[in-house]
């Protein structure tokens, strides 16, 4: 894969600042920071980091990179490998520390005041082998987002298991293409294959009661009748209730379907929530979110855990500044400003009681508990081996929603293909 802007902009920026420091005897760094983004992200940035720059005399740029959290993962693997120095600071996903630790800045010295502040199991998620590798931006579990409105119009109650939401989800679908929306969609989901199918796919296994993959322990127990069900149930739902597309979608593509007010229900993270109330959007006002459904009556809700950090890395010429950009974005003014403008969920304790935020985006203190709650995926057992486990779990579960193989068939396969790679310890 190969970013041309990018290489243009950190070359001619590199060249501005020989000039500049040439010219001026101010010790100002240029920071490169790398981040995907959904949303309003990118736009957001340069916000979020304006108080840092004015304070330090730095300048941050911010190189952002594709929207799915997989295609970056290979882009930065292969940046780090070769020890590229023109980046500082890399946006990290919540999965990725055990596979990247070895590339990055220890941060517990600089972070010893900051992180008790923080959720401690999150500032755990980000240590490996005692090394603070990331420092939390905000965490993610995700909602069920629902249409009040249609809702109401066609008498479906808010549904608690997957059964409902799909009976709901053809009322209002029939009804609503019936009075001529026919683009109008029951369900929109992420279904494309990549990291974020591993999220749904997890959520519905484990709200059926088929257990997380590979257990904490180490165990690989995808291969189980709950699972099956599982896959069979949300393929069931591709063509009919959901369009056949949903197959490619990730997150901002059923957001884009959500948000021109052509679903009824829709699987997103919180940062959804902010842009589904926004002025150019048609379902402004017009929903509700919810926890995720369960399988039967009695399982229990699962959303997985998502969430995203900075890591400094050990390559950079400026690891000074970027240490203190770090510390800047993972402490409680950008926190409050991003929960603020992007409805992320912060990772500061305190901003839950935070009025402020409560009161502009009331989805934060309402997610307190579901994020305390929610599942991880399977990197802190599977090590250095999470990014393969999860590209075989999706895979598997791609081919199922597509028609090739059922999902026991599938599940099958994946179980002895994790077998082998796990070989006599992960
Ligand atoms: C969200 C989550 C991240 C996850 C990704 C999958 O960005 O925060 O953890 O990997 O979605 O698409």
């Amino acid at each position: 894969m190969s970013y041309g802007f990018r290489g243009r902009a950190l070359r001619s920026a590199a060249a501005m600042a020989i000039v500049s420091a040439l010219s001026t005897p101010v010790l100002a760094d240029e920071l490169f920071y790398v981040s995907g983004a959904v949303g309003n992200a990118v736009e957001n940035f340069a916000m979020l980091v304006k108080p840092w720059e004015e304070a330090t005399g730095h300048k941050v740029t911010l190189v952002p990179m594709p929207a799915s959290t997989t295609d970056q993962f290979g882009q930065y693997r292969l940046w780090l490998a070769a020890g590229a120095t023109d980046i500082d600071l890399y946006q990290t996903d919540v999965i990725w520390a055990p596979q990247l630790a070895d590339h990055f800045v220890d941060l517990t010295e600089a972070a010893k005041d900051l992180a008790p502040t923080h959720f401690p199991s999150i500032i755990q998620s980000q240590t490996v082998n005692g090394k603070l590798v990331a420092l939390p931006l905000f965490t993610d579990a995700p909602a069920l987002y629902y249409r009040k409105d249609l809702l109401e119009k066609y008498g479906v109650a808010v549904p608690k298991t997957w059964s409902e939401l799909a009976a709901g989800a053809k009322v209002i679908q029939d009804g609503e293409r019936a009075a001529g929306k026919g683009d109008f969609h029951g369900f929109v989901w992420q279904g494309n294959a990549y990291e974020g199918l591993t999220c749904d796919a997890l959520e519905w296994v484990k709200s059926h009661g088929g257990g997380q993959i590979v257990e904490p322990d180490g165990t690989i127990s995808i291969n189980n009748p709950n699972a099956v069900a599982a896959l069979e149930e949300a393929k069931s739902w591709v063509g009919t209730i959901s369009p056949q597309g949903v197959l490619a979608y990730q997150e901002e593509e059923a957001r884009g379907v959500w948000q021109t007010g052509n679903a009824a229900f829709m699987r997103n993270w919180p940062y959804a929530y902010t842009l589904g109330n926004g002025n150019d959007s048609a379902v402004k006002d017009l929903f509700g979110v919810t926890t995720l459904p369960v399988g039967k009556e009695g399982d229990t809700s699962a959303a997985t855990l998502g969430g995203w950090n900075v890591a400094v890395s050990k390559y950079s010429a400026h690891q000074e500044a970027a240490v203190s950009l770090a510390m800047y974005l993972a402490g409680p003014e950008a926190q409050k400003a991003r929960a603020l403008a992007e409805s992320n969920l912060p990772t500061i304790v305190a901003l839950y009681d935070d009025a402020e935020i409560g009161a502009a985006q009331p989805i934060i203190p309402q997610w307190k508990d579901v994020f305390l709650n929610a599942v991880p995926r399977p990197s802190a057992p599977t090590l250095g081996k999470y990014n393969e486990v999860s590209s075989k779990f999706w895979s598997a579960v791609h081919q199922t929603l597509s028609g090739n193989g059922t999902a026991a068939e599938n599940l099958e396969m994946l179980e002895a293909d994790l077998t082998e790679l796990k070989g006599d310890a992960w």
